[in-house]
């Protein structure tokens, strides 16, 4: 069973999430700060949530409608974290989710999992367009998606109701034509 291939970085292999990763994945999204900034992020994260949710990304990979990819470090194959393409094949888009563990944020991580996804995109499942969102307030994120060479698109206000707080959405794009890859894929 898959959720995604497996690509590596610099610092991070990206690959398919196994069952094995449910502890680290209850513990580390399970954060609440981890949570707040995530639109269906489950807090507190229960047990036997994180199976479930593995399950979900399998059949969501075995359709076509998703990669979910985990990302661990290639120091110590740690899992840091988990990033996500959500596909819409018919208008060839997908978009971007993500989210690193707070031990492990501000050190670029994310950048080089979402650079790395980005390019998988446009050059292997030749996509024309990703694209993702953040909740204003969550500045990291907005950084990340400027870092990784996306425009501002515009922002949604009050879009999303989280934890009885209407959240003001952010959304940022970026086309194929936009993109220019700096190093071949490695897979
Ligand atoms: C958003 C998140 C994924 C970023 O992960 P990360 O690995 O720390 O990101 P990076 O280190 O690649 O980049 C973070 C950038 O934001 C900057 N940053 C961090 N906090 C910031 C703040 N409060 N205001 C402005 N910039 C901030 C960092 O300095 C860094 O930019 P720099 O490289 O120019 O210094 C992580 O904070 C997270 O998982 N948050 C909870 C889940 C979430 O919000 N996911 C995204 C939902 S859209």
């Amino acid at each position: 069973m898959k959720t995604a291939p497996t690509l590596h970085t610099e610092r991070l292999i990206l690959r398919s999430l196994t069952l094995e990763d449910a502890a680290d994945i209850q513990h580390l999204a399970g954060e609440y700060d981890v949570a707040s900034t995530l639109s269906n992020m489950p807090h507190p994260y229960g047990d036997g949530m994180a199976e479930e949710w593995i399950h979900s990304c399998y059949n969501k990979y075995k359709k076509d409608k998703a990669l979910n990819f985990a990302v661990t470090l290639r120091t110590d194959r740690h899992l840091i974290g988990g990033i996500e393409l959500r596909l819409d094949r018919g208008n060839e888009n997908g978009e971007l989710g993500y989210w690193i563990g707070k031990p492990y944020w501000n050190r670029g991580y994310c950048t080089e999992a979402a650079r790395i996804v980005v390019a998988y995109s446009f050059e292997v499942l030749m996509l024309n367009r990703i694209y993702a969102q953040y909740f204003k307030r969550n500045a990291a994120s907005g950084r990340v998606l400027e870092k990784i060479g996306m425009c501002y698109e515009g922002c949604l206000r009050q879009h999303t109701k989280k934890w009885d707080n209407f959240e003001d959405l952010m959304r940022y794009g970026m086309l194929k034509t936009d993109f220019n890859s700096l190093a071949p894929i490695s897979s």
